[in-house]
């Protein structure tokens, strides 16, 4: 049903790395793979991919897990200063529990921006990519989150 949604922000995040895919209206980094400014700004996932991600999440994790787990403070105090690298490199190695790393990246980049979601990051212009050395570069609770 959301096929179609699916293939053109696939289409969007390809046309993106080969040329300058510039979000409508925000900081746009110039390019997925090489954007150091990305850092800095926290928009770094679209409402859309939070949704299919809401979705895939549903489907693949919530027999051992509820959403509730990953918001909040205790989503806060375990990936605070840390990047968004860190959660999609331990979902991707080692989620789902019973079949660790068996779902396609897109589904983990997918359910990481789900989780960016349920913690009030913003969403933005570019879906978050699935290059773990471009994730390793986003850094969450960016301002203020470490006091
Ligand atoms: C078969 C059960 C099972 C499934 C399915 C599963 N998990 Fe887990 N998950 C676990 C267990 C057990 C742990 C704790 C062990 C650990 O930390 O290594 C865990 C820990 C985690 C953590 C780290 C703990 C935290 O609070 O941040 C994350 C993130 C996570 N899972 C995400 C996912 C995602 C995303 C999916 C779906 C793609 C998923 N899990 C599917 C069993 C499961």
């Amino acid at each position: 049903m959301k096929k179609t949604v699916f293939y053109s922000a696939l289409m969007f995040v390809l046309a993106g790395c080969a040329s300058t895919g510039a979000p409508a209206g925000g900081a746009a980094p110039t390019s997925d793979l090489a954007a150091p400014e990305a850092s800095s700004a926290s928009a770094f996932y679209t409402s859309q991919q939070a949704s299919r991600g809401d979705g895939l999440f549903r489907d693949n994790c919530v027999s051992c897990h509820s959403s509730s787990e990953f918001m909040g403070a205790s989503f806060e105090r375990r990936w605070r200063n840390r990047a968004v690298g860190d959660i999609y490199e331990f979902v991707l190695y080692a989620m789902p529990d019973d079949n660790p790393g068996g779902l396609p990246e897109q589904t983990y980049a997918d359910i990481v921006a789900y989780m960016l979601q349920m913690n009030d990051f913003p969403a933005g212009g570019s879906e978050l990519p699935t290059s773990l050395e471009t994730l390793m570069q986003m850094k969450m609770f960016a301002d203020g989150g470490d006091r």
